[in-house]
């Protein structure tokens, strides 16, 4: 039974607030993320569509995805621009899109400065900085900002708040946060300059005041100017936190800002930037206690944003005074519908998201449109969003009851067919439920949970250890099956397995592998099977090489789930080596082949070699259905093996179509 919750449960996440000039009706905020939807640096139909969607949801305030004020603030090849009027028109369709639904629109201001990812031509940036201090992350070289840039890029902010204004946006937001060039400006190990603009507080603090003061001096006075900004950079060349705060006190005391934005984390370096999208391995929440240092600093409301993704969290942060709004950014880019949900006590219903950030900031790092890899809809509302019924009700069983099987019952039953799916198990979830035992990564099960609701909800029927044969199919006389029966492990024919103990990653993480003390990972996919394999036995006492196919462990995987494994591999002393094939092994001693030398590796004294190869997929049904008369449809690992997002991509596309 779901749990019933009444509304009343959450008295401070649906109090309505009041920011400047602008009235919110509740507490939930999407913050501003890139999207990779963006055209031409323009607003585009699908922007619209995904920022309505989250609208319709009830999000109280969406703050939109970067704009950048200056023609050297282009940091990707897809980011919005404000630079001139032609922005004015998409800005308008986007705020009436999502003020139709009663949510409040506000943009982002933003200049990288050094932090320029790409040009869109594939040429390597310039970018200026207040001084030459190199970026690690993007490996650029900054050139030092002139009195006369400092002056044009100020101007810019101003001119591009006057647009949003013109378009009907209720406020904006100074990009102060994550390492950009407002936070160049006030970071003394970023700031060299000996003028104006830096050396004391006062003078690094000079370009915002001026930002603060240019965007006020075109706009109303009703129209609301926030900040966001970072507390803790968590970084060796770090922004100091309590100088944060003295910094948000003078601009606090100047009256030019109407809120306080906080996050943590920096775009500079691999250690920094894991804190802008914070993956799993982080708390719910882990920001609001600088939220509440910076409320006891401030007069004006303060936000908060990082891993809430519930609203029970969300109320908690609310209740004991630590922000008066909270980001729940990935909360909707997973479940657009949350707020709805929680104010109507449907607390069951949620989606939680599961911060694996592989579809959201994960397609963004690789250039693609964000979605979500448990909500395939986000990003495609314009060709996935729209679910008709069932012209014709059919009876259909689904076979495997993993991510793609769970999907594909639950779109196929909500759309009015008769659906039964069969688990060959005693549990759902397939592979899902030996990838939420690699270590930090137990909240991925709630893929589970949440396709297992969601096909309660829609009427299911579910046969649990039932493993489904032709006859059985012959038997049930159904117009339709979907495979998904998944994958099992690849083992490659290696000389030599013989005479070693090779086990693989399944019977590792089963608990079904009497591991040695000095073990050897042979790593073919490069993600996070390897990585997780590595902590887990290093954890357990084993001396542990990783030997990767890829040009760095994890290299498939997104890079700050990728960077935070790596930092515990490394302090857990995990010898990681790359451009290593399998090649053969013999006895105690494992042969790779460096894969672009080409010239032999070989490891003595292995215990045991551990496969992490991959995947088959299991799809032995398919053949025997060869003469089926109706339909057939493989989804998910059985059509090829891949990853979790793909199974649930398919299960939702076959969902559609039958
Ligand atoms: C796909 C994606 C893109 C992002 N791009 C931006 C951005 O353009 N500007 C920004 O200030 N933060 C950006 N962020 C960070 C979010 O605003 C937010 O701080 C972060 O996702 C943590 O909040 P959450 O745990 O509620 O998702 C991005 C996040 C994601 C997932
Ligand atoms: S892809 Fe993962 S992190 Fe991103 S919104 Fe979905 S569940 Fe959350």
């Amino acid at each position: 039974m779901p749990a019933i919750v009444s509304p009343n449960s959450f008295p401070h996440l649906f109090s309505p607030i009041t920011i400047g000039g602008m009235e919110v009706r509740n507490r939930i905020l999407s913050t501003g993320h890139d999207t990779v939807m963006a055209h031409d640096g323009q607003v585009t139909e699908r922007l619209i569509a995904y920022h309505e969607a989250r609208a319709k949801g009830g999000a109280g305030l969406i703050v939109v995805q970067v704009s950048g004020v200056h023609e050297t603030a282009r940091y990707t090849s897809h980011i919005l621009m404000a630079t001139s009027d032609e922005a004015i028109p998409g800005y308008a369709r986007l705020a009436q899109a999502v003020h139709r639904h009663g949510t409040k629109l506000c943009g982002q201001l933003f200049h990288p400065g050094r932090e320029i990812m790409e040009t869109d031509d594939g040429t390597a940036p310039v970018a200026y900085a207040p001084s030459a201090v190199p970026n690690q992350r993007f490996r650029v070289m900054p050139v030092p900002l002139s009195l006369r840039m400092i002056g044009e890029i100020v101007s810019g902010y101003g001119d591009a708040a006057a647009r949003m204004m013109k378009a009907g946006f209720d406020g904006c937001e100074i990009v102060a946060s994550h390492g950009y060039l407002p936070a160049q400006f006030l970071n003394p190990n970023v700031n060299l300059r000996d003028d104006a603009y830096g050396g004391s507080v006062e003078n690094r603090l000079r370009f915002l005041r001026e930002v603060a003061a240019d965007i006020r001096k075109k706009t109303q006075p009703t129209f609301v100017v926030g900040l966001r900004i970072t507390g803790e950079e968590h970084d060796s060349q770090t922004l100091d936190a309590s100088e944060v705060l003295a910094f948000c006190r003078l601009l606090d005391a100047d009256g030019d800002i109407d809120y306080f934005n906080v996050v943590a984390g920096t775009s500079a370096t691999l250690k920094g930037a894991v804190h802008i999208v914070p993956p799993m391995h982080f708390s719910g929440g882990y920001s609001a206690p600088f939220a509440a240092a910076m409320k006891a600093a401030v007069s004006k409301p303060v936000f908060v944003a990082g891993r809430i993704n519930q609203p029970q969290l969300a109320e908690q942060v609310l209740a004991s005074g630590q922000a008066d709004m909270c980001g729940m950014t990935r909360a909707m880019i997973c479940d657009p519908d949350m707020p709805a949900k929680a104010e109507a006590g449907r607390l069951d219903d949620i989606r939680a998201c599961i911060a694996c950030n592989q579809a959201c900031i994960g397609h963004f790092h690789k250039g693609y449109p964000i979605s979500c890899i448990q909500h395939p809809e986000t990003g495609r509302e314009l060709t996935l969003g729209i679910k008709t019924p069932a012209a014709v009700r059919k009876r259909i069983v689904v076979v495997g009851g993993g991510p793609a099987g769970m999907k594909a019952a639950a779109v196929l039953a909500g759309r009015g067919h008769d659906v039964e799916l069969h688990e060959a198990e005693s549990q759902l979830g397939g592979q899902t439920r030996l990838a939420q035992l690699l270590p930090g990564r137990a909240e991925f099960g709630g893929i589970i949970t949440n396709l297992s609701r969601e096909m309660e909800q829609a009427g299911v029927t579910v046969r649990r250890q039932s493993r489904v044969t032709r006859a059985m199919i012959d038997e049930m006389r159904v117009d339709a099956v979907v495979i998904a029966t998944g994958g099992k492990p690849h083992w490659p024919h290696v000389e030599g397995y013989e005479t070693s103990h090779v086990v693989d990653a399944w019977q590792v993480l089963r608990g079904q592998a009497n591991v040695g003390t000095s073990v050897l990972i042979a790593d073919w996919r490069s993600d996070w099977i390897g990585l997780g394999l590595a902590e887990k036995l290093a954890r357990e006492g084993c001396r542990v090489k990783l030997c990767t196919e890829g040009i760095a462990a994890g290299e498939a995987i997104h890079g700050y789930v990728r960077n935070i494994m790596m930092a515990t591999l490394h302090t857990l002393g995990v010898e990681v080596i790359p451009y290593a094939r399998l090649f053969g092994s013999d006895g105690n001693t494992v042969y790779m082949e460096h894969t672009a030398s080409g010239a032999p590796i070989i490891f003595d004294d292995i215990d045991t070699l551990v496969l992490a190869q991959g995947h088959d997929r299991v799809a032995d049904l398919e053949a025997e259905l060869d003469d089926f008369a109706g339909e057939v449809h493989v989804i998910g690992d059985a059509n090829t093996p891949r990853t979790a997002e793909e199974a649930v991509l398919e299960g939702l596309k076959v969902g559609r179509a039958i």
